[in-house]
């Protein structure tokens, strides 16, 4: 009775010594599979022609009526017309409402954010035609591309924000469509950077403005500045400095966005 067991224990031993030896894994090499249709189902080639649906094609329209998650339609043409009422229709996601100080001081540090994101994406999309400073000298133009205007100078000043995302979105004469390549969000940040860049500008004008003022009317100076006249003869050597009044835009979108490419993100 107790050898019979122990036979049929030590046979047991041996089917599973014998089982696991066979059905051993080996990680180098594909294991064995059962059924594998039910692992990988067949995947369709987006353009391919499927029986599966009605209209005999893979790539299905978007139900007419949804919206996808994420995405608000943009109700506008490709017109000048409705560039101008995008400029009046659509709200700069970054510029300040309300009178909530949290809310503001949120506002501005998001500001600062897209700003900084802004500069990124000028120097990678913008820069080549409009220059560094937007002047429209970039090495494109420079190799026989019609010049682009200004952005420092010319019309755009006077454009709203909306008008310029629609610009952006739909492209203007000789200036190409951005929406395949930035998304929304990223428009607004280059919107927010050109606007830096022309108040720097303004703020670099209005101080190279000055000096030539200030040393040939050196008499008619203290005249001039009865206002602040703790600083009259400080003035021409303080003048080369204006540009620092503007760090915190300039300081802002000079900062190097970490170099994990920011412009990956896109929705
Ligand atoms: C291939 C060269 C090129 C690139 C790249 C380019 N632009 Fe332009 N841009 C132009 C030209 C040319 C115009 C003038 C369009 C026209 O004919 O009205 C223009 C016009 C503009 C204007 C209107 C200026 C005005 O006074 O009418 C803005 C604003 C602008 N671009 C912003 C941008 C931004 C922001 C980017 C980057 C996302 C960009 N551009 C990239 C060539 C370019």
């Amino acid at each position: 009775m107790l050898s019979r067991l122990n036979l049929a224990l030590a046979a047991l031993l041996l089917l599973v010594a014998a089982l696991a030896t066979l059905t051993r894994v080996d990680y180098a090499r594909p294991n064995r599979e059962f059924l594998p249709d039910m692992k990988y189902s067949p995947a369709w080639q987006a353009f391919a022609a499927n029986p599966n649906f009605p209209n005999g094609r893979t790539l299905q329209a978007p139900v007419p009526g949804t919206i996808a998650r994420g995405e608000l339609p943009l109700y506008f043409q490709a017109t000048p017309e409705d560039a101008l009422r995008a400029g009046i229709e659509l709200r700069n996601p970054f510029h300040e409402t309300g009178d909530n100080p949290e809310a503001l001081a949120r506002q501005r540090e998001s500001l600062a954010a897209s700003l900084a994101r802004g500069g990124e994406i000028f120097r990678v999309y913008c820069l080549a035609c409009h220059g560094p400073q937007g002047a429209g000298d970039g090495p494109v133009p420079q190799r026989g591309f019609p010049p682009p205007p200004s952005l420092v100078s010319g019309k755009s000043l006077q454009m709203k924000d909306g008008q310029v995302f629609h610009l952006l979105t739909y492209g203007q004469g000789n200036m190409a469509p951005f929406a395949s390549q930035l998304t929304r969000s990223q428009r607004w940040d280059a919107i927010n950077y050109i606007r830096d860049l022309q108040a720097r500008a303004a703020s670099a004008a209005a101080a190279s403005a000055q000096p030539p003022t200030a040393p040939e009317g050196e008499p008619p100076a203290p005249v001039s500045e009865p206002g602040p006249p703790a600083s009259p003869s400080p003035s021409p050597a303080v003048a080369p400095e204006p540009p620092t009044p503007s760090p915190p835009p300039s300081s802002a979108s000079e900062v190097p966005v970490d170099r994990k490419n920011p412009l990956r993100e896109r929705r």
